[in-house]
């Protein structure tokens, strides 16, 4: 059986600039045999719709943790995180997830694509787990390949792309089911200045065309300049 996907919502246009998601005096720490590691201490911010956020700061500074955290992949052990006007932190693991599969695209530095299929089935992926009908399916894979310019290469497979052709069908399936949200984790960091400027024009586009909120982990200077906004990660504080 399969469900159609609704259509975006009016609300998700450019001009709606309300926040999609806070974050407020959010921690998060791990227990390492038996020793507590403090990564996050208080993180508070706010991401509006339509707007590109850059989060930079060291390595080991907490950057993942925090947008696992964004992804509703991982909790806060505390504060609190709304996402799209509900306070996300003590929903069971089926409202997380339910939310994330229809709000929010990842996109990550190692593409983490499928080997063994087609650019074309990777990114069906997301809707396939959305119920979208298979024919619907194809053609909408198409046109999203289509639209990050590799509309030649919908049967080819991973290992025969580019590391840049392979970041754009993991971004393709990213925004397959048009996400309010969409986070990349350092997308450029594997990937040559040009390929790195297509990703990030593409995002940016997003961020334009539809309202999408972007949030962008990098170490790239080039990147962080094209976002409206940087937030620095320094010992586990934003500012
Ligand atoms: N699941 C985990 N268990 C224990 N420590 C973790 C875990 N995830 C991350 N850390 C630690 O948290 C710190 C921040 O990691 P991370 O968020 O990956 O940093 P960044 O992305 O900024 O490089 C690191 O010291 C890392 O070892
Ligand atoms: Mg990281």
């Amino acid at each position: 059986m399969s469900v159609d996907v609704p259509a975006p919502e009016a609300a998700r246009t450019p001009a709606d600039t309300s926040a999609l998601l806070r974050v407020e005096g959010l921690t998060r720490h791990f227990m390492v045999s038996g020793t507590r590691i403090d990564v996050l201490h208080d993180c508070t911010f706010e991401v509006a719709r339509g707007e590109v956020v850059a989060i930079v700061g060291q390595s080991g500074s907490g950057k993942s943790t925090l947008l696992n955290i964004l992804g509703l992949l991982d909790k806060p052990s505390s504060g609190t995180y709304t996402f799209d006007g509900v306070e996300t932190t003590r929903l069971g693991e089926g409202r997380r997830s339910r939310l994330r599969g229809e709000g929010i695209g990842f996109v990550f530095q190692q593409f983490h694509l499928l080997e063994r299929r087609s650019a074309l089935a990777n990114v069906g992926v997301p809707m396939v787990l959305g119920g979208v009908p298979v024919l619907r399916r194809r053609s909408r894979a198409r046109e999203l390949l289509e639209s990050v310019g590799l509309g030649h290469r919908l049967n080819s497979h991973p290992h025969q792309l580019s590391g840049g052709e392979q970041q754009r069908v993991a971004l393709a399936r990213a925004l397959s089911r048009e996400p309010a949200l969409i986070l990349a984790d350092e997308p450029t960091g594997a990937l040559d200045a040009a390929s790195s400027g297509m990703i990030m024009d593409e995002l940016l586009g997003q961020a334009e065309r539809r309202g999408a909120a972007v949030v962008v982990v990098t170490h790239d200077p080039k990147v962080a300049k094209r976002a409206d906004r940087v937030v620095e990660l320094v010992e586990g504080r934003t500012r």
